[in-house]
């Protein structure tokens, strides 16, 4: 595994260096139609580059414009569930990293925990609990990407937060807030861990974002990160959750969410 060489192949494809990097959760790919004057290179023709055995997840990193900003997206991540190691569930985001992007736009699909919230709702991450057991930075520390001891008090952004807020407003959204906690999945939770969730502070749960978002901190990249509530977290309505739900959810809102992410890179 070897970062550089992902990054000199991308080089040869791309004369620039994107400002923000997008990540896109499931059923949110086609965020990137948005891009302009795009380049697309596929997971598979970057040495080194891990692919993703998600069906639904194609693996393409997308470059273009996109309101004024040279962006790179990610359509199909790596989930730790897949079992290819920590390591490379994080391996695309210390590339966009490497590529030098100064924000993350990381986005996902999760199950509701806060009650009044509803399907189809977009929240904006305020903080996240990791409940996965495993930590990206595990291992000999990179001292020249970060410190040993990441500061995790404002992993989201502020500011941007505060920008995606008023953006909000300005398009008559209406936008939640909240934590995210990662379990690692496959399967959905149980009630009495979405009950725990609750507990414990969280809004949302999910099965990715909290490995890429470490990353990003540990090497001074700035994060903005939005939940999609496809569908309320386990035990929480009398009916049990499937993957088809979250699609035809997400499915449902990707045009209205997309125009919101869209402003708001645009203003941030
Ligand atoms: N739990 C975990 N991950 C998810 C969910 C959920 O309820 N919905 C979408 N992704």
């Amino acid at each position: 595994m070897d970062i550089k060489q992902s990054v000199e192949y991308i080089k040869t494809k791309i004369n620039y260096e994107p400002e923000v990097g997008i990540i896109l959760g499931s059923g949110l790919g086609d965020f990137a139609d948005n891009i302009n004057n795009s380049i697309e290179i596929d997971y598979a023709d970057i040495p080194g580059f891990p692919q993703s055995t998600v069906v639904g997840h194609s693996g393409k990193l997308i470059f273009g414009d996109l309101e004024g900003k040279k962006v790179v997206a990610m359509k199909g991540r790596i989930h730790f569930y897949e079992g290819q190691g920590i390591d490379k569930t994080v391996y695309p985001t210390k590339v966009l990293c490497e590529l030098g992007i100064k924000t993350l736009v990381v986005t996902n699909a999760a199950g509701g925990v806060n009650e009044e919230f509803t399907p189809g709702d977009i929240m904006i991450i305020n903080d996240h609990i990791n409940f996965a057991s495993t930590n990206p930075l595990i291992g000999p520390n990179e001292d020249d990407k970060g410190p040993r001891f990441l500061d995790m008090t404002e992993a989201y952004s502020k500011d941007l937060r505060k920008i995606a807020k008023n953006v909000a407003k300005e398009v008559g959204l209406d936008v939640k807030e909240g934590v995210y906690m990662w379990f690692t999945g496959p399967c959905y939770e149980t009630p009495s861990e979405v009950k725990l969730a609750r507990i414990l502070g969280a809004d949302s749960v999910g099965m990715s974002t909290v490995p890429e978002v470490i990353i990003a901190r540990h090497r001074g990249v700035k994060v903005l990160g939005f939940s999609c509530i496809t569908n309320m977290a386990s035990g929480i309505l009398d009916q049990p959750l499937d993957h088809k739900e979250v699609i035809a959810v997400s499915d449902r809102i990707k045009d209205d969410f997309a125009k919101y992410v869209k402003e708001t890179i645009k203003v941030m």
